[in-house]
């Protein structure tokens, strides 16, 4: 696939992608930031490529670094489980990340690496063509749909975002890895409500 001279795929080559396959390939290889040469692996993201519900989480930890897929550590694991509550499986979403390669010592990426990383989700986002994104935590918040308030107090508010001339709702949920560290019934309890939000409006527009 086409590249500038530090190995970043062209614009021309990220919008020229059709499949998400061909997305992949044109962005594996990426070093527009400094994330790219210390990864193990590019976390793409997957799932059913017509998804209807995808989610967004913030960047590969350890285990997805090691393994090339996002959402695979303990964090991943309660993702499964928070799918299966409202009645779906891993395949039937789809499964993305703010940046896809690894963070050093798993700390937050920077608004320069977001950015950075941001026209590939955007890609990603058009060729799936969800009907809901569920963002998890602050992170995906703040830097795909551009609301910086503590998502405690925005949890289970619809925000929305325009992708490619589409606007998409979004449910703002606590990220799993949060939700491993307060495992309280009013966290979990309210993560259900958010998911189960989300599937409802997913079921709503699938019969209109
Ligand atoms: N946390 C994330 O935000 N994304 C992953 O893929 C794994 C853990």
């Amino acid at each position: 696939p086409p590249t500038d001279p530090i190995g970043c795929p062209t614009a021309q080559a990220v919008a020229g992608a059709t499949s998400l396959q061909e997305l992949q390939l044109a962005i594996q290889g990426c070093l527009a930031c400094p994330l790219g040469p210390g990864r193990l692996k590019f976390v793409f993201g997957e799932g059913d490529p017509l998804a209807r519900l995808m989610f967004v989480g913030e960047g590969p930890g350890r285990d997805e670094d090691l393994q090339g897929r996002p959402f695979v550590g303990k964090a991943g694991e309660l993702l499964d489980k928070m799918i299966g509550a409202i009645g779906l499986k891993r395949e039937d979403v789809y499964i993305g990340n703010i940046v896809k390669c690894r963070p050093p010592d798993n700390r937050t990426p920077t608004p320069e690496e977001a950015r950075a990383c941001l026209g590939y989700l955007h890609r990603q986002i058009e060729l799936i063509r969800p009907t809901v994104i569920v963002t998890l935590g602050a992170t995906p918040l703040r830097e795909l749909v551009g609301v910086s308030e503590g998502i405690t107090r925005v949890r289970g508010q619809w925000k929305r975002v325009v992708v490619g001339n589409r606007e998409i709702p979004v449910m703002p949920t606590f990220h799993p890895a949060y939700v491993l560290r307060q495992y309280t019934q009013d966290v979990r309890r309210a993560v259900w409500e958010d998911l189960k939000a989300a599937k409802e409006w997913v079921d709503k527009a699938q019969e209109g």
